[in-house]
């Protein structure tokens, strides 16, 4: 038996003042894309905002439903978006932001699984790193790469499929 183990390395800001300008006004992006929320069943809206290679940015917000597995997370309306309109320039970056009655969320806003799980599929698709910047008023967390938050990832690789 061997006793294996993966590790977490993230970079960790107290203000969105201390961030680079590109991943300043990704963070702007994703707390204004919050707004556009349909979440009236949580009452949490979440905003997401990706940057493409060509520095462009693309967002998108939880909408929500009255079935509730209908609804979908921010993260994955924002890559969708991205995937379907610009499919030939890689993401490289995604910010998260949420807000609730009482404003934006103190601490930051990590990806739920399954868009972790597409993040994944993204960084596989693109040949290409996705940085994922969390977001919250006192403090924003950056990840280098969204694989990192999938550890032991269930990927195309596991398929055996000989995908180009
Ligand atoms: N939500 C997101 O949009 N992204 C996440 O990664 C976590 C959760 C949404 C889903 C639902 O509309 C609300 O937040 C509460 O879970």
């Amino acid at each position: 038996m061997k006793s294996k183990s993966i590790s977490l390395k993230w970079s960790e800001f107290d203000s969105i003042v201390k961030l680079n300008q590109p991943d300043r006004e990704l963070v702007i992006a994703a707390r204004k894309a919050a707004e556009n929320a349909y979440a009236p069943y949580s009452g949490f809206q979440v905003g997401a905002a990706v940057r493409l290679e060509n520095g462009l940015i693309v967002t998108g917000a939880n909408i929500e439903n009255a079935a509730f597995p209908s609804g979908i997370c921010a993260e994955r309306n924002a890559l969708s978006n991205s995937a379907s309109n610009y499919p030939d320039k890689k993401p490289v970056a995604i910010a998260i932001a949420a807000r609730t009655k009482n404003g934006l969320t103190l601490d930051p806003v990590p990806p739920c699984g399954n868009c972790r799980q597409v993040i994944v599929e993204e960084e596989f698709r693109n040949s290409g790193d996705i940085r994922v910047i969390l977001s919250g008023k006192s403090k924003i967390q950056v990840i280098e790469k969204g694989s990192d938050l999938l550890p032991l990832q269930f990927c195309r690789n596991n398929l055996n499929l000989n995908l180009p």
